[in-house]
């Protein structure tokens, strides 16, 4: 019988090993910790994406930053969203002709063309760090020709966010059922009047995300109440537009694969960055279960992800499981701080990322990448990866 001392140590061990790193220790601190709180660093010091983070966590007040950074109960998922990354391993090959990585990055979603394997998720009220919200990230989106999907509940209107679109820019739009058909049918027609091309319609929203950060501060979800759908309503949507529909909240191969018998032209990988149902897997580990128990999903339809994408590593693991374009919510909203140029700044700094880790892996298009570029069934992974 295992003794309460062994036990204890052996608990006690578990927790000495790795402490949480909301985001790892890289000297900003050292760089910009003199910086005032009520102040913005000036952006030519911001190097990554946790930057933008740092900073909104001094700038932000406590609703506007809690309403951001919130995850669901405890904020396991939300921790394990950042820290899934770290534990899978690249096997990258060298000595391989990579100068046409860069020229590779371009990307079509949806039958259109962007300028990389990236894009940005929707999120609420864009207005929390900057009054121009969502018309910086439409604009950052247009001069980096990145995908950009507007929430259903932007600060803006779609009308406002339409009319800062440049001419011809291609944009997704987010929906929830929160209303009638009629309601439904008005927003889908309001999306195609914007020239948007694509409807990501959230499915892992069925009830209210349980989030403790944000109740303390009075601002948990935009959207409130049950709401009820099945895959007959899904395929019912179809009758309502003729734009693709794809289904945002995919958290199982199950329903990747009901997805595909439904009809859906792409599945977004997300767990609404862990602020919906806690104790839910990462992206990266939903993308294993598909790449383990029904590859094939990657060839049939466009796989999307996104949660706790903060480097161009990130972007190239889920990639290597056959995820073609990969976004981020949190660091476009602290980008958008600085206006148009923090996300434009954002876009770039994750697009070379993308290029020169690509390249240090051997890859001269990033898009052959696979899953022979990362080390499956590492001991390290502890049960997580069987
Ligand atoms: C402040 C905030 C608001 C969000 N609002 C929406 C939303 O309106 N609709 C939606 O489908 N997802 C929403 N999300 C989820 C994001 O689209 C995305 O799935 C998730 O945040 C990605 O994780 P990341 O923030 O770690 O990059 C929101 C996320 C945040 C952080
Ligand atoms: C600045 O913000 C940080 C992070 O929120 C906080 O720890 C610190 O106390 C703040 N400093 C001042 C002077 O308010
Ligand atoms: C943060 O600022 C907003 C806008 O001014 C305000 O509504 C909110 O009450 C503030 N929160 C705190 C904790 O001061
Ligand atoms: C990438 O796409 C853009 C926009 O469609 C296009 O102008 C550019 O030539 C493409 N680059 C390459 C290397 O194909
Ligand atoms: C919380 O915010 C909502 C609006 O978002 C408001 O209607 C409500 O009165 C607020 N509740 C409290 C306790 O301040
Ligand atoms: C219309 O809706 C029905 C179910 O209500 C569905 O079976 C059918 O596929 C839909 N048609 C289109 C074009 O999406
Ligand atoms: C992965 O890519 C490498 C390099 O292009 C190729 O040799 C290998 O056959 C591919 N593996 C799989 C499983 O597709």
């Amino acid at each position: 019988m295992l003794s309460f001392i062994t036990l204890l140590s052996l608990v006690g061990s578990g927790l000495a090993v790795r402490p949480f790193l909301g985001s790892a220790d890289t000297g900003i601190e050292l760089a910009l910790g003199s910086t005032a709180n009520d102040s913005l660093p000036d952006l030519k010091n911001i190097v990554g994406l946790p930057d933008f983070e740092w900073v909104a966590e001094r700038y932000l007040n406590a609703t506007r930053w809690s309403f951001f950074r919130t995850g669901a109960g405890g904020e396991w998922s939300y921790r394990n969203n950042l820290e899934s990354y770290g534990r899978l391993r690249f096997r990258p090959r060298v000595l391989t002709d990579i100068t046409r990585v860069e020229a590779s990055l371009n990307t079509t979603l949806f039958g259109h063309t962007f300028s990389a394997p990236f894009f940005m998720s929707p999120f609420g009220r864009a207005e929390f760090s900057h009054p121009d919200a969502e018309l910086n990230l439409v604009r950052g989106a247009a001069e980096e020709n990145i995908l950009y999907i507007a929430s259903m509940h932007a600060s803006k209107t779609l009308d406002e966010i339409s009319a800062a679109k440049a001419p011809g820019q291609v944009t997704g739009h987010q929906f929830y059922n929160e209303g009638t058909d009629a309601d439904t049918l008005a927003y889908f027609k309001q999306v195609e009047a914007a020239g948007g091309k694509a409807i990501f319609f959230t499915v892992d929203s069925a009830g209210d995300g349980n989030r403790h950060r944000a109740a303390r501060w009075n601002v948990t979800s935009v959207d409130s109440g049950y709401t009820y759908a099945t895959w007959d309503y899904y395929k019912h949507l179809g009758n309502l537009t003729s734009l693709p529909i794809i289904p945002k909240g995919i958290q199982t191969v199950e329903d990747a694969k009901l997805a595909v018998a439904a009809g859906a032209p792409g599945i977004f990988i997300s767990n609404h960055g862990g602020r919906q149902l806690d104790f839910v897997p990462s992206a990266l580990e939903v993308a294993l279960e598909i790449y383990e128990e029904a590859p094939e999903i990657f060839q049939q339809i466009e796989v999307y992800a996104d949660g706790g994408v903060r480097y161009g590593s990130d972007v190239l693991k889920l990639m290597a499981l056959g995820v073609k374009a990969v976004g981020a919510a949190r660091p476009l909203a602290f980008a958008n701080l600085y206006g148009v140029e923090g996300i434009k700044k954002a876009l770039q700094l994750v697009k070379h990322e993308i290029a020169i880790d690509a390249a240090n892996m051997g890859l001269g298009d990033v898009h052959q990448i696979n899953a022979s570029y990362i080390k499956l069934n590492n001991p390290t992974w502890n049960g997580w990866y069987s």
